[in-house]
């Protein structure tokens, strides 16, 4: 067994990677596979998310980068494990600029976890920097996450021309699609956005059937350090996300 190593990004913030990352993976879990989620935002709204308390963990991801063994820092959350994040995540750029191999930090680090998972699932900050550069280098399968918004297009654009420039370091990676939340399916502008994003040559056949749609449930479960199958099975959130994970896992 080797892990596919997944990074769920997007530089715009809000777009729904961090639900996508928590939910997903949960469901991924209980259809039987074992998955390990990363929290590689400063933010930690993974790690909160998942009912830990980012001011409490001991080692996070960033102890990661700077070489201790990821062993320690894991931690069994119920259906998955996770890698929590911590506030220091923030000075990454600075603190690695000067380190030699600096975008390949987090592939060394999870080497050794590879055989121990079948889905190692990356949640992205909300910027190009070196945290998800590192993300794209460590990863098996790439997902870009997005609303069906106007300025989603050229958002899109920029991100894959980073993802592009990863592919030096990381020449097996491909682009496996396009996860589109807060969706409704009633506006005409969130059909042509959608329509727009998979007529463009490197998102064709590219965008999941499956559309993650606006639902407040969703953004409540994680106050309460629940996924949307804990928090509310019958909503239309966990709904989606198990109809996602189904095709995720085709
Ligand atoms: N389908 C949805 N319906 C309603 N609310 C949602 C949905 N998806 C996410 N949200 C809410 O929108 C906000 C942003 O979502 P999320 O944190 O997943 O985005 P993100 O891309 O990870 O953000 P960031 O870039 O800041 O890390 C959160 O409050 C979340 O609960
Ligand atoms: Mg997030």
């Amino acid at each position: 067994m080797k892990a596919k190593v997944c990074a769920f990004a997007n530089q715009k913030g809000g777009v729904g990677k961090t639900t996508t990352v928590n939910n997903l993976g949960v469901a991924i879990a209980k259809a039987g596979y074992k998955v390990l989620c990363v929290d590689l935002d400063a933010q930690a709204n993974l790690t909160d998310g998942l009912g830990v308390d980012p001011y409490g963990v001991g080692q996070s991801v960033f102890d990661l980068l700077k070489g201790q063994p990821v062993e320690r820092m894991i931690l069994d959350v119920g259906d998955v494990h996770l890698l929590p994040a911590s506030q220091l995540l923030a000075t990454a750029d600075l603190e690695f600029s000067g380190r030699i191999a600096r975008e390949q930090l987090l592939r060394k680090g999870l080497r050794s976890v590879l055989s121990s998972y079948d889905y190692i699932m990356l949640d992205c900050p909300p910027n190009l920097g070196l945290l998800t550069v590192n993300a794209f280098v460590a990863a098996t399968h790439v997902y870009f996450v997005s609303e069906a918004e106007y300025y989603a297009l050229s958002g899109l654009g920029l991100i894959w021309t980073t993802f592009e420039a990863c592919k030096e370091l990381n020449a097996t990676v491909e682009l496996a699609g396009v996860i589109v939340t807060q969706y409704d399916k009633r506006k005409v502008l969130h059909r042509d956005v959608v329509r727009s994003i998979g007529e463009q040559g490197q998102f064709v056949n590219k965008v999941f059937e499956t559309k993650i749609r606006c639902n407040v449930d969703l953004a409540s479960a994680p106050s309460h350090g629940m996924s949307i199958f804990e928090y509310d099975p019958k909503a239309n959130g966990a709904l989606d996300y198990a109809q996602l994970a189904r095709e995720f896992l085709r």
